[in-house]
């Protein structure tokens, strides 16, 4: 049975449900999944894991900065088990250059260069939002060229079968017998195909 650590940042919460997600698939697969909310936990990886999966959400250009810290901490762990970044973000939803760009800014803000990352689509949650950031965010999505302007409504732009077939995949290069975890070394990104929605 693997064992793995699955640390996050989250503002509005949508990152959040994508790691218990990730989660509940770890453990269905009679697995160990332990989630960290970095904003509140340890910042250092607890012995004994597996694999390690860090997931972030991106706001005005960039991961929380405290993710990068956690990474840079610990950095030599991320490197020597299999290890996954996974990005969350608007832009993964329709605009995949852009998140691609994030994710390289965060590669050369904390020197980690993930073998493996993915990129998904977060969630637009208007009600959650106070006045002012629901007026930017309506404005900034309409600028995109987005019909999803309706603020009394969430959108929800996560493929959560995208999700499941990517924790499926990183517990096979886990599970896999030594030597054909890891893979080569090159970066694989996966990208979920766009759905309904925040469709500029
Ligand atoms: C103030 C603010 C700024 C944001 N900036 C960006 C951005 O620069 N690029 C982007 O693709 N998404 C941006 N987003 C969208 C978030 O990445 C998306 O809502 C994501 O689901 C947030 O994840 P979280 O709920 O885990 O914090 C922004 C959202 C907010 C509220």
């Amino acid at each position: 049975m693997a064992t793995i650590y699955i640390a996050y940042g989250s503002v509005e919460g949508q990152t959040a449900h994508i790691a218990e997600y990730i989660a509940d698939v770890i453990r269905a697969h009679g697995h160990q999944a332990e989630t960290a909310d970095l904003k509140h936990s340890a910042d250092t990886l607890p012995d004994g894991q597996d694999g390690v999966i860090v997931a972030a959400s991106v706001h005005v250009g960039k991961h929380e900065g405290f993710v990068a810290d956690f990474v840079r901490r610990n950095r030599g762990d991320l490197e020597r088990l299999p290890s996954a970044l996974v990005s969350v973000s608007l832009a993964a939803h329709g605009h995949e250059a852009d998140a691609e760009g994030y994710v390289a800014k965060f590669e050369e803000e904390t020197g980690w260069h993930p073998a493996h990352v993915a990129l998904f689509g977060g969630a637009l949650p208007y009600t959650q939002y106070n006045f002012l950031k629901r007026q930017l965010m309506k404005k900034i999505v309409k600028d995109k060229g987005s019909q999803d302007l309706d603020t009394s409504r969430d959108y929800i732009y996560t493929e959560w079968d995208g999700v499941r077939h990517f924790t499926e995949e990183f517990l096979a290069r886990v599970t896999a017998p030594a030597g054909q975890g890891q893979g080569t070394g090159t970066t694989s990104t996966e990208v979920p195909g766009s759905s309904p929605g925040f469709n500029p």
